[in-house]
């Protein structure tokens, strides 16, 4: 029988825990909004997760093999630590011991966009390939470099924080304490922002009635929409600025690491090819450095979509107890 594995997808806006399989393929999934009370709180929610999972996927607890955890920031890997997330209040976190009182398996960690990187290099966009990048939108802008078959760690396990490159100066502040970063421009965050301020710049645009005249009614997905249901100017502007800004984060990884294959995962690269994909790498091959086409990275979407977090947390599992 197939071992099976629970991966857990700490994000900025949900808690998701799933049961895959040796092979990569997700069983089951839960999902919880993110509160945050206390640290033995937030990790009984993980555990209580894991085991909603493995009920989903008609396993006993006792089944589960290992447990991954993508975190949205910094770990020690070594001792199951979280060490600092700048959008989650949760540092110095000894989460690996702390679940192990909830659920007695071994617990590994790995920044959340290194696990989405794993889960496509091995199951996804990048099988097969040499090098792979996956950038994750969501609450925060994260990126995992995949090179010849070895995750880039660096000295200390945050290579490949992508999000905190700056790419504004004197922009936008950032809750790591730069100003103008990535993540600030082209995170799902960042699109709410900029949707805000198009719409207080201009009261007639379409956006207020999707929003119903209320600002806290934007999403991460108000833009896109409205541009494509209304062709609302203001809503196209904005989309178009948001795809400037992921682009100008892309080419400079491209132009870095001329990986073969870099994917987009993450809530927002759920936007329709022709408002998102297309013209990112439009602007991809005009702009890359190396001009032969033969051997340019492809620019594509994760193809474990939103799952690949979760995915690749469980792998971890899998690599480490095989
Ligand atoms: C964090 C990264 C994370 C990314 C996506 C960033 O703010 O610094 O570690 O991968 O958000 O969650």
């Amino acid at each position: 029988m197939s071992k099976k594995y629970v991966g857990i997808d700490i994000g900025g806006t949900n808690l998701k825990a799933g049961v895959v399989d040796e092979t990569g393929t997700l069983l089951s999934a839960a999902k919880t909004p993110l509160q945050f009370t206390t640290p033995e709180a937030f990790v009984e929610t993980l555990a209580g997760l894991s085991r909603q999972a493995a009920e989903a996927a008609g396993i006993g607890a006792e089944e589960i093999c290992a447990v991954g955890m993508g975190v949205p920031g910094e770990v020690d890997t070594e001792h199951g630590t979280i060490l600092y997330t700048c959008n989650i209040p949760l540092a110095d976190l000894p989460v690996g011991a702390l679940f192990r009182r909830y659920l007695d398996v071994p617990v590994y960690l790995e920044n959340d966009a290194n696990c989405a990187a794993l889960a496509e290099y091995w199951a996804g966009a990048g099988k097969g390939c040499h090098s792979l990048i996956v950038v994750t939108l969501g609450t925060g802008v994260g990126a995992g470099i995949v090179l010849g078959g070895k995750l880039l760690r660096g000295i200390n396990g945050t290579a490949g924080e992508a999000g905190h490159m700056v790419v504004e100066p004197d922009g936008v502040p950032c809750r790591c304490g730069r100003r103008g970063c990535w993540e600030q421009y082209a995170s799902a965050n960042a699109l709410k922002r900029i949707t805000r301020e198009a719409m207080e710049r201009c009261p007639d645009s379409a956006l207020w009635v999707h929003c119903a005249g209320k600002l806290e009614q934007i999403s991460g997905r108000s833009a896109f929409q409205v541009a494509r249901e209304c062709g609302d100017e203001t809503a196209q502007a904005v989309c178009r600025s948001y795809v400037r800004y992921l682009a100008l984060g892309v080419v400079n990884l491209i132009n870095l690491f001329q990986p073969d294959v870099l994917c987009i995962g993450g809530g927002v690269s759920n936007e329709a090819d022709e408002a998102l994909l297309h013209p990112l790498q439009r602007i991809v091959q005009q702009e890359r450095f190396g001009h032969d086409p033969r051997r340019t990275a492809k620019v594509v979407k994760a193809e474990l979509g939103n799952d690949a977090g979760l995915i690749g947390a469980a792998l971890l599992g899998r690599m480490e107890t095989k």
